[in-house]
């Protein structure tokens, strides 16, 4: 059977035999759930179905997951390539049951789907069980088929099934095991196919367990092993999940030029290519993208393992968007609609991330080549972590890619004192402002588990002011301050995020009393939480803490400026979005923003410098699109239709199934949950203020709009008045005064330039008479040739001139004027030695000046076999009683002595 057939038989057998309801597969991003950074297993969509089966809308269902093992408790992404089958991205089957039916018909099931439908001999299944769970062990004693000897009871460590290290439901759980025959696998020869877990208990925060209220079955069946079982192959690779894929790999390679055999197993890196093609596809089709934190970094780390990948096999120019048709390949079935329909973004999004990694990849390994040929004397063999360090941060390189480098070279490297570097530098570029937020999540996460849940009524401008709230829950900060944290219903104050900063204000409680509201979190969905400062020292705080108890009734003031800035923000970082794109191309991505009253940032991913050009047409657009007055429509609408109608998904990995909608008709459609303004006149003018790089292949501008810009312009024009004033240039009918100004005085600068070139030219030719000159005999290790007695001149140069390379160029002229001598200049405490190659062969003037130091008394120096430069130490009592005497003075008594 082709995997496509094994799809449609499985979801045939459970709805069609067994009356299941089939569930489309959920986002890899687990949207309801933010303990997992991934959705790893078919049960995470119906979580909530196992502790309260009466809100479930079927009671048993039957699902084809897509199913992502690269981080947090379930992560293979280091065994990819290296094992048989070992995938991040897979695909999971499974049938579910919420108090419907139990162990017994959940076994009888998968016995008959691997035996009957997929004709699985009996005698090469094998099952375990917890050694607790009789009940399971007698379920499959009287299995048709099932000998004693094949039910292996073990402990909760392989049959006790959790999600991960967080709360969640769980319970025993019964695996089936297929033989390879293969006795070189060690324990591997028993390839676990199926898992069925009974799900019986929730574990709580404080990991206690609790007994559901219904035993549950949730069950999952990896389809690339079941493949390989049933194609008869040992390694999940060489199944038809993936042979397009490797075909196309293939022909990609010889179009590249690179000499390959057809065989998958040489080396680890087509299978890491291929399993992480699909991987990345999955993802950014969920609308992961690259960043550096979260997901978007574990996307960037699969990435950029596959492209080092590439590296390793001899690709040297980007290759992998190549490679989607043949991924599409292998879901001719109409599997996966999305990877067809957003497979232009997709690539679009692998091809811009390819080329900034692409072009550091090499200058990174050029890096970190020199470490592995160093002779490492202590033998550690351990990459230093401030390289790692540096590979990570300005290069781009994922820590993981670095050990596996490492690794290749039999290498370690130290990750902790790596872990240490980015701590410090995370430390060092926190914001002051959110300072102590970390406190404040942790004390509201209890408010969720209690199902605290306020409403944000603050969008509109009529909220903003003397509106009516409840308290819903309130905390001391118990950081000193005396602040409080409260949860308020509805809450008009902005905290959600996506860049925008929080809203400030006031609130006065039920007694009059009033308090600040200095900052504002969302510590999780839908949550959203104040923190308040009491404005009068006297306050009576005692009873006002009393008014701040769950059921009070306060009133809130939204500060209303502060926010029309943000809102002015908010929409120009939307309308920069899209003028990047019209400017820069389709393929940039949003990396991050912050919206504050008074400026914009906004990073993103592109290569290269933005000339002046360009932020002049960015600015012209921007400017000239909010003189339109373009107003904003804002609605909710499913996530999908918000995609297909075009908006630019700035990414979904934060969105529901339904998403909010800001639309400036045909300027920019952004799903957003921001604060906006009105009318996209209140954004001009638009200044960008900088424009620069944050890392490898990520660009930053800031920018103001509305009065702030225009109070940055009127400084700038301040600026252009001061100077003309300074510069005394005046607008003519040529043109602006000042860049008259300017230009006349870069010509004037370049002629002074010239002739000061000239001036220093003749300086140095002028002759001087040496203020002594006489011989010096030097020992046979500074004159090897055995010259005796070396003529020397001494002379003494104005030191009033700064040109250094007035000193050498001197000392150049009189080594070509007087060869036969070797030449001493002495200025201050400086002192350069000369001597011609050909007159003094293998003498060596760092040498030589090396000797005349020490013999003054000391000082420091060296140079080339001509040209050497060195100070003298400048004040001395060494114990000739050379003391006060100057340096030149020091060195002519040599000569003298000599
Ligand atoms: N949820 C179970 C697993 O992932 C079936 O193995």
């Amino acid at each position: 059977m082709t995997t496509p057939e094994l799809r449609k038989e499985f979801t045939e057998f459970f709805v069609k035999e067994h009356g299941h309801t089939s569930v489309k597969s959920s986002s890899l991003i687990p949207h309801n759930d933010k303990s997992l950074m991934f959705t790893n297993a078919g049960m995470v969509q119906f979580k909530e179905y196992f502790r309260n089966p009466a809100v479930a809308p079927f009671k048993q269902a039957t699902s084809i997951q897509k199913c992502m093992r690269a981080g947090g408790k379930h992560n293979d992404l280091d065994n990819v390539g290296y094992t048989p089958r070992h995938h991040t991205f897979f695909e999971m089957l499974g049938n579910f049951s919420f108090g419907e039916y139990s162990k017994s018909k959940a076994i009888q099931m998968a016995w008959r789907f691997l035996t009957e439908v997929v004709k699985l001999p009996k005698d090469r299944l094998r099952v375990t069980v917890l050694a607790s769970d009789q009940e399971s062990y007698e379920l499959w004693r009287d299995q048709e088929g099932v000998p004693e000897d094949r039910i292996i009871r073990s402990g909760a460590k392989d049959n006790f099934w959790t999600m991960g290290e967080g709360a969640g439901p769980c319970g025993p759980c019964t695996e089936i095991f297929w033989d390879t025959l293969n006795d070189d696998l060690g324990e591997d020869r028993w390839l676990e196919i199926w898992n069925l877990v009974f799900m019986q208990h929730y574990r709580n925060d404080q990991g206690e367990l609790e007994n559901l209220p219904i035993v549950c079955v949730d069950t999952g069946m990896g389809l690339e092993r079941l493949a390989a079982v049933v194609q008869s192959k040992e390694n999940n690779f060489e199944t038809d999940v993936f042979a397009p894929m490797f075909e196309g790999l293939h022909t990609v390679m010889t179009e590249a030029g690179i000499e390959s055999s057809q065989d998958i197993n040489a080396t680890p890196h087509k299978k890491i290519i291929v399993d992480h093609l699909r991987a990345m596809s999955f993802l950014i089709a969920d609308g992961v993208i690259p960043s550096n934190v979260g997901r978007g970094y574990v996307l960037r780390r699969i990435i950029r393992r596959a492209l080092r990948s590439g590296n390793q096999l001899g690709f040297t120019k980007p290759f992998m968007t190549e490679l989607y048709p043949y991924l599409l390949e292998s879901f001719s079935d109409g599997s996966y609609p999305d990877m067809v329909a957003r497979q232009e973004p997709i690539k679009d999004v692998i091809r811009q991330e390819e080329e900034i990694f692409m072009s550091t990849l090499s200058k990174g390994l050029a890096l970190l080549e020199p470490v592995f040929k160093q002779k490492d004397l202590s033998g550690a063999k351990q990459v230093p972590a401030d390289i790692a360090f540096k590979l990570y941060d300005t290069f781009g390189f994922p820590l993981d890619l670095t050990v596996l480098i490492a690794e290749e070279r039999g290498w370690t490297v130290d990750l902790a004192a790596v872990e240490a570097l980015k701590q410090k530098q995370r430390e060092q570029g926190r914001a002051s402002w959110k300072a102590g937020s970390s406190l404040v999540i942790a004390k509201a996460q209890e408010w969720k588990e209690q199902g605290i849940f306020p409403t944000f009524s603050g969008y509109h401008r009529d909220m903003l002011t003397g509106q009516s709230s409840t308290v819903l829950a309130a905390q001391s900060t118990d950081d000193g301050t005396g602040d409080m944290i409260l949860s308020i219903e509805p809450c008009p104050f902005y905290g959600l995020g996506g860049g925008q900063s929080p809203d400030t204000g006031s609130i006065t409680l039920a007694n009059g009393s009033e308090w600040r509201v200095v900052d504002v979190f969302s510590p999780y969905e839908r949550g959203l939480a104040i923190r308040v400062q009491a404005v009068a020292e006297e306050t009576a705080l005692e009873e006002d803490l009393l008014c701040m108890h769950k059921g009070f009734k306060l009133t809130t003031f939204v500060d209303a400026k502060r926010r029309e800035g943000v809102a002015a923000h908010h929409s120009a970082t939307h309308l920069l979005n899209a003028a990047l794109r019209k400017t820069l191309g389709k393929a940039i991505m949003q990396a991050g923003s912050l919206v504050e009253p008074e400026r914009l940032r906004f990073d993103f991913t592109h290569g290269k410098p933005i000339d002046q050009n360009q932020i002049r047409e960015i600015e012209d657009w921007i400017n000239s699109t909010a003189l339109q007055s373009v107003q904003p429509v804002i609605k909710e609408y499913p996530l999908q239709k918000a995609i297909d109608m075009g908006s630019i998904a700035v990414f979904s990995e934060k969105y529901g199934e339904v998403v909010r909608v800001v639309d400036f008709p045909k300027v920019s459609m952004e799903l957003c949950g921001g604060t906006h303004v009105e009318d996209l006149s209140k954004i001009y003018p638009f200044k960008i203020l900088s424009e620069g790089s944050v890392a490898a292949g990520t660009r930053r501008i800031e920018a103001a709009v509305g009065k702030a810009a225009s109070q940055f312009l009127i400084e700038q024009d301040r600026m252009v008045s001061r100077l003309n004033q300074d510069l005394k240039s005046y607008a003519t009918s040529a043109g602006n005064g000042l860049d008259l100004k300017v230009n006349k005085m870069k010509d004037h600068v370049s002629d002074i330039s010239r002739q000061y070139t000239r001036l220093l030219e003749k300086l140095v030719k002028t002759p001087a008479t040496p203020v002594s000159q006489g011989t010096i005999d030097l020992g046979a290790s500074l004159n090897p040739a055995g010259m005796s007695g070396i003529p020397v001149k001494v002379h003494q140069l104005d030191s009033d001139i700064q040109d250094q390379e007035f000193y050498s160029k001197k000392a150049n002229w009189l080594k070509e004027q007087d060869p036969e001598a070797m030449h001493v200049l002495v200025w201050d405490e400086n002192v350069l030695v000369t001597l011609d190659q050909k007159q003094f062969p293998k003498m060596h003037a760092g040498k030589v000046l090396k000797a005349l130091l020490e013999q003054v008394g000391g000082g420091k120096g060296g140079g080339q076999p001509q040209l050497a430069r060195g100070k003298i130490i400048a004040t001395t009592t060494a114990s000739g009683g050379d003391g006060g005497r100057s340096p030149v003075e020091r060195l002519v008594s040599l000569i003298q002595s000599s």
